[in-house]
């Protein structure tokens, strides 16, 4: 006997259990399956980003941050901290139980809601009856149907060809939330936001960090004045980040892994390391979906093939977040989730892909939202650019971090803000009220002429509007 449902979602990380939880809220009944484990073999619903993205990575740079802080800067306050230990056991509990807590709010999420959670693999059996079979293989094998389903399965990490994650030497995002001890010497390959983020927690700790990104330009989709800020900001504090890099051979032993590379100049190099992090992306993930069999659409990435409203090659199959196209990117996963709920009920659910601010949780942090000043360019828009930096701003004097600065890009005719970036102090916190500013399409004048309170970093925000005008107050 299947047991009957209005929805199913196929994952539960962001994408998956926001969609089922709206669903719920609108009056369906709903299923939500996932198949993550805890270490005790239990249900861990929140994905990527609960278990091994967002949450830990955030948990682990807040430890290192308080390490580096009360290494480097509380000195500057008066306060004197000798012989400062990292107990790096202790700092991996802390994330793991943050990581619990989130685990255990979805499945609290899903009671409250009465969202019905399978713990097991879901895959597509057939279509039937204006709707779908899937099989939930899990503890227990059970068949569900739904007219509707949403597929959330999100992505996994995309190893060097040949060169498999081990988790113990070469790591993905997953092995590097879990090292045990600070390496002696770190290499990462690919200096994105996962080479970065985790290459400052681990040099925070004590770890001579190197990353080997193949690009020549550094963080290639930020504004380039802000990437360039950015780097000198990451180049005063040790972290090695090594442009135009070819890797080549990569061996591992008992003495760690030896990475064989070219520089940019053709000049024949090797990286010894304790650890390799590879940090070159993210691939979509169908594994075990059985989508081939009933005639689901993916693309040559392997992603699900869908329309601007999340609509796959399948009348009544839904799929969002990172195993479609797009950023990958809890948030967008997110809005895609609810927008398709609102759908599925016959609303106008709406992701405008033009507002999702990006963070990237360094120190400095850097935020944008909307387009960089290159992108402008080559489009050939006619744009008035205005920045204030940090250092102008009483707030992030008074904390003692002054670096970066806020970029405000908007039309030269219509003075509409399409762009804002940050790279600084709280950068991740001050981006939203640009965008907010942006869904409203407003001006930079309208953030020019807003009170901001003082003293506080929001002010520098005002201030690179001002700046578009030329006439900043305090710089
Ligand atoms: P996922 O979170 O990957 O969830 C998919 C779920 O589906 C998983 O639980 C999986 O087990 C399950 N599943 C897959 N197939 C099946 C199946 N057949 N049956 C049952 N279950 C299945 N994004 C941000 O916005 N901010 C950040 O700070 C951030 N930090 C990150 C840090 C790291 C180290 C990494 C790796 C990623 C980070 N991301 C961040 C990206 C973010 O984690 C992803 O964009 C987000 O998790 C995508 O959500 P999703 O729901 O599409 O997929
Ligand atoms: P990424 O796409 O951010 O960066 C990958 C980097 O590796 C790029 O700079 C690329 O040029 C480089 N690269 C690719 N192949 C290479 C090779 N063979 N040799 C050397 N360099 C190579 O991917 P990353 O860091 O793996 O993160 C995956 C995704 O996860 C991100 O794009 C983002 O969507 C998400 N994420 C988001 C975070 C956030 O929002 N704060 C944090 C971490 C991850």
């Amino acid at each position: 006997m299947s047991k009957q449902f209005d929805v199913i979602v196929i994952g539960g990380g962001p994408g998956g259990y926001i969609a089922a939880i709206r669903a719920a809220q609108l009056g369906f009944g709903v299923a939500c399956i996932d198949e993550w484990k805890n270490d005790k073999g239990g249900p861990a619903p929140g994905g990527t980003c609960t278990n091994v993205g967002c949450i830990p990575s955030k948990a682990l740079l807040q430890s290192s941050e308080h390490f580096e802080h009360a290494n480097h800067h509380f000195a500057d306050h008066g306060i004197s901290a000798r012989d400062v230990k990292m107990d790096v056991a202790k700092m991996v509990g802390r994330k793991d139980a943050v990581v619990k807590q989130n685990n255990d709010g979805i499945l609290y999420l899903f009671k409250k809601n009465k969202v019905s959670f399978f713990h097991g693999r879901g895959s597509f059996v057939k279509a039937v009856d204006g709707g779908y079979e899937i099989k939930v293989s899990g503890a227990a094998e059970e068949i569900l149907t739904a007219k509707q389903v949403i597929v959330a399965t999100g992505s996994n990490a995309r190893a060097l060809p040949g060169v498999p994650f081990d988790e113990e030497n070469i790591l993905s995002n997953d092995g590097a939330l879990r090292i045990g001890a600070v390496p002696k010497k770190l290499g990462l390959i690919g200096s994105g936001v996962i080479g970065l983020e985790m290459g400052s927690v681990w040099r925070r700790l004590g770890a001579e960090v190197t990353v080997l990104e193949g690009l020549p330009t550094f963080l290639g989709a930020v504004d380039e004045q802000i990437a360039k800020e950015a780097k000198k900001a990451f180049d005063k504090q040790g972290l090695k980040i090594e442009l135009g890099a070819k890797v080549g051979e990569i061996k591992t032993g008992k003495a760690g892994v030896s990475v064989a590379w070219t520089n940019a100049k053709g000049e024949a190099q090797t990286l010894a390391v304790d650890k390799l992090i590879v940090s070159i992306g993210r691939v979509p993930n169908t594994t075990g979906l059985n989508a081939e069999g009933v005639g689901l659409k993916l693309d040559e990435r392997g992603a699900i093939v869908v329309d601007d409203e999340c609509r796959t090659s399948l009348p009544g199959v839904w799929a969002v977040g990172d195993v479609v196209r797009g950023p990958m990117l809890a948030h967008k996963a997110e809005e895609e989730g609810v927008a398709v709920a609102e759908r599925i009920a016959g609303q106008h659910g709406h992701v405008n892909f033009n507002t999702v601010p990006w963070v990237i949780y360094t120190s400095p942090e850097i935020a944008w939202v909307g387009q960089t000043e290159q992108q402008l360019k080559s489009a050939g828009r006619a744009y008035k650019a205005g920045t204030f930096p940090f250092l102008a701003n009483g707030r992030a004097r008074a904390l003692g971090d002054t670096t970066g600065m806020v970029k405000f890009l908007a039309d030269a005719a219509t003075d509409e803000i399409l762009g804002v970036h940050i790279v600084g102090p709280m950068a991740s916190e001050l981006i939203s009220e640009a965008v907010v500013a942006m869904e409203f399409r407003a001006s930079a004048e309208d953030i020019a002429r807003i009170c901001h309170a003082h003293p506080s970093l929001s002010e520098a925000t005002k201030e690179a509007a001002l700046a578009v005008d030329k006439r900043t107050l305090n710089f």
